[in-house]
């Protein structure tokens, strides 16, 4: 018959790794595209222990804490191409300019290629901050930076929303990072025969997901503001077969707000939720774990101003936004004065293969960021 034919794939899980395989191979490509055009610039280059890549401008005064910008070219599944990867080639592009112009920096510049920004690899975002290359502890230890390594951080991105591009405006200024969170969650049911097991007999692992998922949205909605999201991007059941109740489900669940505590409210309510529905479908709930909860991050005021000086000098319109979205910039605010420069991209479409921003607007993105650097550097 048609389903056991020898033809069809063998296990997708093979398809999966082979995929896997290439996927490496691009990001190695990738990586020592970047370390060439750095070179090129005349950067000098290394890298750390997690494969975050460095390329240095000596300064006048390369005593001093360098000011630094970057940030990712790693991308989600059926993504577009310009989220990060403008804020990588931008930098490098800024430095050209700066050069161009014969300037010479006081302090060093710095261009930085975070690694894995985004959670779809490694489960985990932002990992350029954390852990992967590094063989153990120790090695790990040199990646840590301490606060004041850096006397400014910048990143350049596109908006990722539709605000300066409905509203014309060339530059969005970021005051501020809306605080992200994620959470994995496993339910197990019994499982068994779809047209066997009747009705008041299942325990349905599936629908147990399903339900959380609405729980999520429900939850989100009662905070009452606008800028609370939540998002069920993954949702796997077990063992995937038309004709098989799902034993076995997984849930990853996404939400964020400039509220901390507002958030946090939703990540208790989503947990109660998730209890009394186990509870309810007769199934366990055999993993609800919060993988990051992380504050928002506020950019700081005279690195704002310099990218408004830098906007205004260069006659372009600018407006204060919040990035609703998450970037290495959330973490390079620990350790160092941050600000983010916004350029308007294609009906905000981000995260989906529709995303696009054109290139003046990525070259006034870029010029913001040259000003920027070149103010900071002589502070
Ligand atoms: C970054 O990609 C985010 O999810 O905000
Ligand atoms: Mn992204
Ligand atoms: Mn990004
Ligand atoms: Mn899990």
């Amino acid at each position: 018959t048609q389903s056991c034919n020898s033809d069809i794939p063998s296990s997708s899980l093979s398809v999966d790794s082979e995929s896997l395989q290439r996927q490496l191979e691009k990001d190695v490509l990738a990586r020592r595209f970047i370390k060439d055009l750095m070179g090129r610039s005349g950067l000098s280059v290394h890298e750390d222990a997690v494969g975050n890549i460095f390329g240095r401008w000596e300064g006048t005064e390369s005593e001093l804490p360098a000011v630094a910008t970057g940030s990712h070219i790693d991308a989600i599944p059926y993504s577009g191409k310009y989220d990060g990867v403008v804020g990588v080639l931008g930098a490098i592009e800024a430095i050209n300019v700066l050069r161009r112009s014969g300037f010479k920096p006081k302090r060093s510049l710095e261009v930085i290629l975070f690694t894995s920004e985004e959670p779809t690899r490694f489960g985990i975002s932002c990992l350029g901050r954390l852990a992967g290359y590094a063989k153990d502890q120790e090695d790990l230890s040199s990646v840590f930076m301490k606060e004041g390594h850096y006397s400014a951080f910048l990143e350049l991105h596109i908006e990722q929303g539709p605000i300066l591009e409905e509203e014309g405006i060339s530059i969005g200024i970021v005051t501020a990072i809306a605080a992200p969170a994620s959470i994995k969650v496993d339910f197990e049911g019994n499982g068994g025969h779809a047209g066997a097991v009747l009705m008041p007999y299942r325990n349905d692992a599936g629908l147990a997901a399903a339900e959380l998922a609405l729980a999520v949205e429900k939850h989100v909605l009662d905070s009452g503001s606008v800028d609370t999201v939540g998002t069920v991007g993954i949702m796997e059941l077990h063992p995937g077969a038309i004709n098989s109740i799902p034993s076995k489900s997984h849930v990853e669940i996404d939400t964020r707000d400039i509220d901390e505590s507002r958030r946090d409210t939703v990540i208790e309510k989503v947990h109660l939720s998730a209890i009394a529905i186990a509870e309810k479908r007769k199934v366990k709930l055999s993993e609800f774990r919060i993988v990051n909860k992380d504050p928002p991050a506020l950019s700081d005021k005279s690195v704002i101003e310099a990218m408004q000086f830098a906007s205004q000098h260069l006659n372009l319109s600018h407006k204060f936004m919040i990035s609703r979205a998450y970037h290495d910039s959330l973490f390079m605010a620990r350790i160092s004065p941050m600000g983010m420069i916004f350029i308007p991209c294609y009906k905000g479409y981000s995260h989906k293969p529709e995303e696009h921003a054109s290139i003046e607007d990525i070259a006034n993105g870029v010029k913001v960021l040259a000003v920027t650097m070149a103010k900071l550097s002589l502070k």
